[in-house]
């Protein structure tokens, strides 16, 4: 069995985790961290996990898993925490799988622009972007596996057949996403509060955002030049869930047929990605709590522009399942352990 620590496992990304494992044959969860809850048993906090073996751990202070005899290391911390300690585990010959962004950018300048300073660049070399529909051979061995955002994952999968193919100009892309409010994270706060939100919808940090950066630099590797893209998030009233309305001109007229087809050859035998029939496109309620990545496509000819709508569940292909997808490449082990319960259509 391997071993698994997290540290932040009261946060949404954390329990998920604990979720995930739950299920997973090979894999568990032998300890997780919070400030807050420390000695506290996981149900207290989380009675969903309540008669699970898990229930017989409790939340430790963070400096306690120092320590660990966990193989990998699932770093579930705000940005700019996960940085200081990762050296640490990386000298005890752990796995790490960081859900933060701060082994996302491969630029520090870039990083430290968009962020803050950062502690340990000597590391960001030894990072790996962990999107395997991209960069599977090179997670397996990664020192550091950097797990990508929610508006990154949804932008980048339902951006790549395309931009790579050079079938739309890639500086023309605007992303126009929404996203539930777990992405927040749970942290309670006037801007994530119910009433603030139910029977609401708005964007923010309009221009701001921090996840361009990192969709930028995925999209210019894909792309072979520089790539800048208008990237747009909106916080939609409902806990989970990400759909991101995509719009690019098309270098060449082309048919929504041959759209999908090059998104079929492009994700052809991927597990997580569905990519949908002509006429159909996804909504959040058929992947909740899964790890898929549903794409829709549609070529509007007249005015020679593709629209594509891609959705994924924020904590799961946006954060968590994608980490447990990591962890299964890194141990090589079956890429779906874990991940193979379908989706939760009613929320
Ligand atoms: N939510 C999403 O949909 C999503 C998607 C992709 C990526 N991410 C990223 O994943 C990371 C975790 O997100 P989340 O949504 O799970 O956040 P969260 O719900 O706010 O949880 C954060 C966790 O970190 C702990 N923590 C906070 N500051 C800490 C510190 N300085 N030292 C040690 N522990 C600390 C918190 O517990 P205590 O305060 O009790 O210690 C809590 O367990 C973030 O970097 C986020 O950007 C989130």
């Amino acid at each position: 069995m391997i071993k698994a620590a997290i540290l932040g496992g009261s946060g949404y990304t954390g329990l998920e985790i604990m979720r995930l494992l739950a299920g997973h044959p090979e894999a568990e969860v032998i300890e997780f961290s919070s400030r807050k809850y420390t000695g506290q048993p996981v149900s207290s906090i989380f009675p969903s996990m309540a008669g699970h073996e898990y229930d017989s751990l409790v939340f430790k202070n963070p400096a306690d898993l120092a320590d660990t005899e966990a193989d990998v290391v699932f770093l579930c911390l705000p940005h700019g925490a996960a940085m200081d300690i990762v050296p640490h585990f990386i000298e005890r010959k752990k796995r790490v799988i960081d859900l933060s962004a701060d082994y996302r950018l491969r630029d520090v300048a870039v990083y430290e622009e968009w962020y803050k300073e950062h502690s340990t660049k000597n590391l960001l070399a030894d990072a790996v972007y962990g999107l395997p529909e991209l960069h599977r051979d090179r997670i397996k061995d990664a020192l550091i596996v950097a797990n990508p955002g929610c508006y990154p994952t949804s932008a980048i999968l339902g951006l790549s057949p395309i931009v790579e193919g050079g079938l739309v100009d890639p500086n023309s892309v605007i992303i126009d996403a929404k996203s539930g409010i777990s992405g927040a994270g749970r942290e309670a706060s006037l801007k994530t509060a119910f009433c603030e939100n139910y029977g609401g919808f708005e964007a923010y940090n309009v221009g701001l955002h921090r996840h361009t950066p990192e969709i930028e630099q995925e999209l210019t590797l894909l792309a072979g030049k520089d790539v800048k893209v208008t990237f747009n998030s909106h916080l939609l009233p409902v806990s989970r869930g990400i759909l991101s309305s995509i719009y690019a001109d098309l270098t060449e007229p082309r048919t929504t047929a041959q759209i999908i087809e090059t998104y079929k050859e492009f994700y052809a035998g991927e597990p997580f990605i569905r990519i949908m029939p002509e006429g159909t496109y996804p909504n959040i309620s058929n992947l909740r709590c899964s790890n898929f990545c549903d794409i829709g496509l549609w070529v509007d000819e007249a005015r020679g522009r593709l629209i594509v709508i891609s959705a994924i569940d924020n904590l799961m292909k946006g954060a968590s399942g994608a980490a447990v997808q990591n962890m299964n490449i890194q141990f090589e082990l079956e890429e779906t352990l874990g991940l193979t319960g379908l989706p939760a259509q009613l929320g």
